[in-house]
């Protein structure tokens, strides 16, 4: 009992989270390359320039962990990344592009990726990756590329579709950085939803049809009241930010989820059944079937949210650099919402928050704001992935199921992630290939709470010129 106290005590030095456990830092991001002269030559030809790089998005995936590096600056080599957690354990480990260099060529639109957000594996073992086509961050953005859905094959390494949104999916002031799934009882009814944060769109798109159609709705606008920001001792306003954390509910009693939104200029919580959003002809015909859930409380802007088939929801508190939980069990208001872990030091923007199959949570921070309004101080860490088992992460707070929740047998480790997590007692294992998830196995859940009850907030449209307004970001 003594040791284990003193290995905890030694863990929680590296940082001031208690729950979340910190699993890799870095002070500039690097890239595995294949051999010192290719880096070199990568370093001579600016394509390599590390600390124009900042990761945003997070995905596990068996012996993955994936980073995202959209390209706001030149010199970022790969856009989607990852990195190895079968290798001996490297608290800053180089990236690797996925799935491979060549995949990651900017402006190669047909065959390469050349931006990249928030991305999400399947139960089928597919990568969703929204390639939002841009280059170079406002006002200097081109558009070098269509928005295109990729999906990847994680078995074979290999993409197994690229889908180019429709023109009438998307309006001239879209930015889309989130992406949700919502997994059906076979991998061909699968539907993936992107939030259009600066367009105020939701678009939703069927694998089975290989369609995307757009919803508009009021609720994907920005609260006008609640659009100052103070992170990192900077203050800013972000006072256009729509729609942007999403995530899909545990099926309901009625065999569909609720999508929960929240945009990113507001402390609300809104959903939708997937009933509605995968059903084309509801796109002119939906306003009242938008649900507001409820209020989190000030100082709660969020950029990610996650939901477990548990039915609690982990999302980004990026005021309070923090994570904050809800069991959705209970009516969503503040005093059900609790901050499950809080760093002020560690936790300073965390840009995404994932939970893998053996419900294991998966935070990234990066102190965004800081490197968009000054510049990061490389002599410090500035990049994080922290981990924690999602019920030691709920544990105690109001969002701790009152019944441990017993996840279904698909959830079956296929992978000895307690190794990587306690890298000194790692062991090489690698994942069994031969275990295929089972897909019959969606657990169900009794429809969660609305509180339609919760008076609305009033809205004011505006559709500023998305170049103009960025111009007005993070003034000190
Ligand atoms: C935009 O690009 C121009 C020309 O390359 C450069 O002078 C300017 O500093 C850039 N502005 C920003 C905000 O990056
Ligand atoms: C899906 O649609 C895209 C159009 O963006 C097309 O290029 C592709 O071949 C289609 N894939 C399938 C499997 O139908
Ligand atoms: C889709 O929505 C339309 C219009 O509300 C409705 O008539 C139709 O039955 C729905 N389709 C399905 C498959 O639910």
């Amino acid at each position: 009992m003594k040791e284990f106290l003193v290995l905890c005590g030694l863990v929680a030095l590296s940082s001031g989270a208690v729950k979340l456990t910190e699993h890799y830092s870095w002070n500039m991001l690097d890239w595995d390359y294949p051999d010192p002269y290719s880096k070199q030559q990568a370093y001579q030809t600016g394509e390599l320039i590390p600390q124009n790089a900042l990761p945003v998005g997070i995905e596990r995936w068996r012996n993955k962990l994936f980073v995202s590096v959209p390209r706001w600056r030149p010199g970022i080599p790969g856009t989607l990344n990852y990195i190895p957690l079968d290798a001996p354990y490297d608290p800053s480990p180089k990236l690797i592009p996925y799935p491979s260099f060549a995949g990651n060529q900017l402006g190669d639109c047909d065959n390469g990726l050349t931006t990249v957000y928030r991305i999400k594996a399947d139960k089928c073992d597919r990568l969703w990756v929204l390639d939002v086509g841009t280059y170079g961050y406002d006002p200097n953005v081109t558009n070098v590329c269509p928005y295109a859905l990729n999906v990847y094959d994680l078995n074979t390494d290999t993409r197994i579709r690229r889908y180019v949104f429709r023109p009438e999916d998307i309006v001239p002031a879209t930015f889309i950085a989130n992406i949700a799934l919502d997994e059906g009882s076979t991998c061909d009814d699968t539907f993936a939803y992107f939030s259009d944060e600066l367009g105020y769109g939701l678009i939703a798109y069927s694998w089975e049809l290989n369609r995307s159609w757009r919803f508009k709705h009021s609720y994907f606008m920005p609260d006008p009241l609640v659009g100052d920001f103070n992170i990192a001792g900077l203050n800013f306003q972000w006072d256009a930010e729509g729609i942007f954390g999403i995530t899909a509910s545990p099926r309901g009693s009625d065999g569909f989820r609720n999508l929960y939104f929240s945009p990113l200029t507001s402390h609300t919580e809104f959903a939708v059944s997937t009933r509605v959003l995968r059903n084309e002809t509801k796109v002119g015909d939906s306003y009242k079937d938008f649900k507001v859930v409820g209020v989190r409380g000030p100082n709660s802007h969020t950029t990610a949210k996650v939901m477990d088939d548990s039915g609690v929801q982990l999302f980004s508190l990026i005021d309070q650099n923090a994570i904050g939980c809800w069991n959705s069990a209970l009516q969503y208001k503040p005093q059900n919402i609790a901050v499950a872990d809080k760093d002020d030091v560690g936790l300073i923007f965390p840009s995404d928050v994932k939970i893998d199959e053996t419900r294991t949570v998966w935070v990234i921070s990066d102190k965004m704001p800081v490197f968009l309004e000054s510049d990061l101080d490389y002599t410090d860490v500035n990049f994080r992935i922290f981990s924690a088992p999602l019920d030691a992460l709920v544990r105690g707070t109001v969002c701790e199921p009152s019944v441990p929740f017993t996840p279904p047998p698909q959830y079956s480790n296929n992978f000895d992630i307690m190794s990587v997590l306690n890298p000194q007692y790692q062991q090489f294992s690698l994942p069994n290939p031969n275990l295929q998830l089972s897909q019959n196995l969606v657990p169900q859940f009794p429809s969660q709470y609305f509180a339609s009850q919760f008076p609305k907030p009033s809205y004011i449209t505006r559709n500023r010129n998305r170049w103009s307004l960025k111009q007005n970001y993070l003034k000190k």
